[in-house]
């Protein structure tokens, strides 16, 4: 194990200090990584924030992930390295437009996918994330009509793994869906490894993958594929957890158009510097409207019951 910088030193020395607990996301920086006390997906992450202990979560990874973490444990303090660290697909589905969306279809329940304002999360019936979407579909009767807001991708792959149609809000995540399947093909032919990719991408490109899943879920596929090189279609910082998770193999990042790797802009907000001044300075601190959260705060609990 390699020793910690001086910086990181001072962030856990800052997270001593101040009774913290350090959230982070598959996405986030290597050296944020080294220091989380948690990390995992939007799913392993939402059952931390809600059992946390700690005075102090602070949350690296997006906006509605910290968010997601007031709302279900709204005593303690929430804190984000960067306020502005938002999400493409939450930025697709407005909370108003959603709401008259909605209005055409009185008699459909609402999925939302946990990529939204916590706005949106109050206008559902239920959250799901990447890694529990086909079981919270799943829950609902077969001829119950259904919203699925707000990424059309995961929509269409959910649709195809439950054999049910859905009602699909148009967003997307501009990162993921740039990916293009030829791209994918080239790279299995050349490195003639299996591939494995997130459920937020294009269909033509999921096709041309091996495995589709949640961040976290691809640890346990990649360690029980027999081949010992995996090519990882989703933001590149998943490389480094799968690289300490699953030592004895090599893992190739999917380059995305005009890049070697595909990247989060939001996701990369996240910096050691930015991580130990909100914990030094106690703020960007997080806050959600009341009554939002309250509304959201029964469709994420919904899903976590339902995920079990
Ligand atoms: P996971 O829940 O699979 O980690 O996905 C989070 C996300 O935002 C993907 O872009």
């Amino acid at each position: 194990k390699k020793p910690f910088s001086a910086l990181q030193e001072e962030v856990l020395r800052l997270k001593k200090e101040r009774n913290a607990v350090i959230l982070a996301h598959n996405y986030v920086a290597n050296e944020i990584q080294e220091v989380a006390d948690f990390i995992g997906d939007s799913l392993g992450l939402s059952y931390c924030a809600r059992d946390a202990k700690a005075d102090v979560i602070v949350f690296c990874g997006v906006d509605f992930m910290a968010e997601t973490a007031k709302i279900l444990n709204p005593s303690k303090t929430v804190l984000m390295p960067d306020a502005a660290s938002g999400c493409s697909l939450e930025e697709s589905c407005p909370a108003v437009e959603l709401a008259a969306f909605k209005a055409q279809y009185p008699n459909a329940k609402v999925v939302s996918y946990i990529n939204c304002s916590g706005a949106v999360k109050a206008l559902s019936d239920v959250i799901c994330t990447s890694g529990n979407a086909v079981k919270i579909v799943e829950h609902f009767p077969k001829d119950e009509q259904i919203i699925f807001a707000p990424d059309r991708y995961l929509g269409s792959w959910v649709e195809e793994m439950t054999g049910r149609k859905m009602i699909l809000w148009d967003g997307c995540c501009c990162a993921h869906a740039s990916y293009k399947a030829e791209d994918l093909k080239a790279l299995r032919e050349e490195f003639k490894a299996p591939i494995v990719c997130h459920p937020e991408c294009k269909k033509e490109v999921r096709d041309v993958c091996d495995y589709v899943c949640s961040t976290e879920k691809m640890i346990a596929w990649a360690r029980e594929n027999p081949s010992d090189t995996i090519i990882v279609a989703t933001v590149e910082q998943m490389i480094y957890r799968l690289r300490r998770e699953v030592p004895n193999k090599t893992f190739i990042a999917a380059p995305a158009p005009n890049s070697k790797s595909l990247r989060c802009r939001h996701m990369d907000k996240n910096t050691l510097e930015k991580l130990r001044d909100c914990l030094r300075d106690m703020s960007p601190q997080v806050s959600v409207d009341e009554v939002v959260a309250e509304k959201a705060k029964a469709a994420i609990e919904k899903m976590l019951s339902w995920s079990k």
